[in-house]
C-alpha cells in the first residue's frame, strides 16, 4: 500500500503593484543594471506600499488559495505563516491573518526558518494532519524584505522584494502529494545571515538604529557557497528518501536567491534548464514566498500534468535548509 500523502488542493498568490527596477536602483546606489543580472539574474522586483504589512500581503494570497480549494475560512483548522519579517513581534502574523480572514478561533501560529520557512511549514503540516490534530492547513509564505532593508547598503538592497504564496493542504485522496522530505539546521553559521537588532539580544534603541542593526545584514558571498551545498544535498537526500532517481524529476522549484545557485543546483540534479523553474528575473529574493509562488504560477500557466515529480528545495536564514520532493 503506498504511504499516505498530504496533498496542495488550492493555491494563491500576491506581489504589491510598485516595481522597483535596475534602473531605479542605479540612480540610488552605486550600481548597475549589469552588475545586477550578471551577478543575481533579478531585473525587477514589487515593492509593498507604506501602508502595508506581511499580513496584508498574506491575506491577498490567503483568500484565493481558499477561493481555489472551494473552501471558507471557518473551514480551516490552522493557520500557520511562514516569515522572517512578521508585522510585530507579538502577536503573530498567522493571528492578524485570522483577523483579517474571519477565520473565527482557527489557532494560528507563526513559523521562523528564513527563506526554507515554507518547506518547514509543509513538513509540520504533514505531522500535524497526519497526527489527526488537524485536516485542512492554510500554509502561507510571507515576506515583506522591502522594510528591513538598508537601501544605502549595495550590497543587500539590489537582492530583495516583496510577495505571499499560500497553500491550502489536506489529506490526498489519490497518489499525488508528498513523496518524502528532509530538512536541517545550522545555528553555528546564524551571523551570517541576520537582522541584529530589535529582538532581546539587542533591543531598539537610538544607539541601534544608529548602527542600522534594525536591517538585514548579510555575509553574500559567505551563504552563497553554504547555499549551493545545501540545496544540492536536499534535493539529493529527498529524492533518495522518495525512492527516485535525478531522471524521474518533470520540475525543480528551487528558492529564488540568486540565479547561479539555481543553476548549479540544477546541474547537481543533471537537468536541463527548461526543468528548472526561475522567476527571479520579476521578483527578486521574496523568501519564504519565493517557493508557493512558483508553484502557483506554474499550475496557473497549466504546465503541470498529473504525476509531474516536483523537487522544491531551499536554503536559508538560521541557517536551514530542506527538500520536498512532490507528486503532483
Ligand atoms: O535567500 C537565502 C540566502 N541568500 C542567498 O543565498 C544569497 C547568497 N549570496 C549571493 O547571492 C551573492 O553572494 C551576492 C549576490 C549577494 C553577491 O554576489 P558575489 O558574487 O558573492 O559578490 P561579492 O559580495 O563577492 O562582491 C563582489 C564585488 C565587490 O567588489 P570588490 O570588493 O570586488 O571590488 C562588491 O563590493 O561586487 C561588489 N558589489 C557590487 N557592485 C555593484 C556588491 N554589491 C554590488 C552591487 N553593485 N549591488
Amino acid at each position: 500500500m503506498e504511504k499516505r500523502k498530504i496533498k496542495i488542493t488550492g493555491t494563491g498568490h500576491y506581489v504589491p503593484d510598485k516595481i522597483l527596477t535596475n534602473q531605479d536602483l542605479e540612480k540610488m546606489v552605486d550600481t548597475s543594471d549589469e552588475w545586477i543580472v550578471t551577478r543575481t539574474g533579478i531585473k525587477e522586483r514589487h515593492i509593498a506600499s507604506a501602508e502595508q504589512a506581511t499580513s496584508d500581503l498574506a491575506a491577498e494570497a490567503a483568500r484565493q488559495a481558499l477561493q481555489d480549494a472551494g473552501l471558507k475560512a471557518e473551514d480551516l483548522d490552522l493557520i500557520l505563516v511562514a516569515t522572517s519579517t512578521p508585522d510585530t513581534i507579538f502577536p503573530s502574523t498567522a493571528c492578524r491573518l485570522q483577523h483579517h480572514l474571519q477565520a473565527d478561533h482557527v489557532p494560528a501560529f507563526d513559523l521562523s526558518a528564513g527563506c526554507t520557512g515554507f518547506l518547514y511549514g509543509m513538513i509540520v503540516a504533514e505531522g500535524l494532519i497526519f497526527g489527526g490534530t488537524a485536516r485542512r492547513i492554510l500554509l502561507v509564505g510571507a515576506e515583506l524584505l522591502t522594510k528591513i532593508t538598508n537601501w544605502e547598503d549595495r550590497s543587500t538592497c539590489v537582492l530583495f522584494g516583496d510577495g505571499a504564496g499560500a497553500v491550502i493542504l489536506e489529506e490526498s485522496k489519490d497518489d499525488s502529494g508528498m513523496l518524502s522530505s528532509y530538512w536541517k539546521a545550522d545555528g553555528s553559521l546564524g551571523e551570517l545571515l541576520i537582522l541584529p537588532g530589535g529582538g532581546t539580544k539587542i533591543p531598539a534603541s537610538h544607539d541601534s538604529v544608529e548602527k542600522r542593526l534594525h536591517f538585514l545584514h548579510m555575509k553574500g558571498n559567505e551563504v552563497f557557497k553554504y547555499a549551493v551545498k545545501r540545496m544540492g544535498e536536499a534535493a539529493v537526500e529527498a529524492l533518495k528518501r522518495a525512492g527516485l532517481k535525478e531522471t524521474d524529476v518533470d520540475f525543480l522549484i528551487p528558492h529564488q536567491a540568486n540565479i547561479r545557485i539555481i543553476d548549479a543546483t540544477g546541474q547537481r540534479l543533471k537537468l536541463p534548464p527548461e526543468k528548472v523553474y526561475v522567476n527571479i528575473h520579476r521578483y527578486g529574493n521574496i523568501s519564504v514566498a519565493s517557493i508557493p509562488v512558483a508553484i502557483h504560477e506554474l499550475k496557473e500557466a497549466g504546465k503541470l500534468k498529473k504525476g509531474d515529480i516536483l523537487v522544491l528545495d531551499a536554503f536559508g536564514a538560521g541557517f536551514t535548509w530542506a527538500a520536498v520532493v512532490y507528486r503532483w
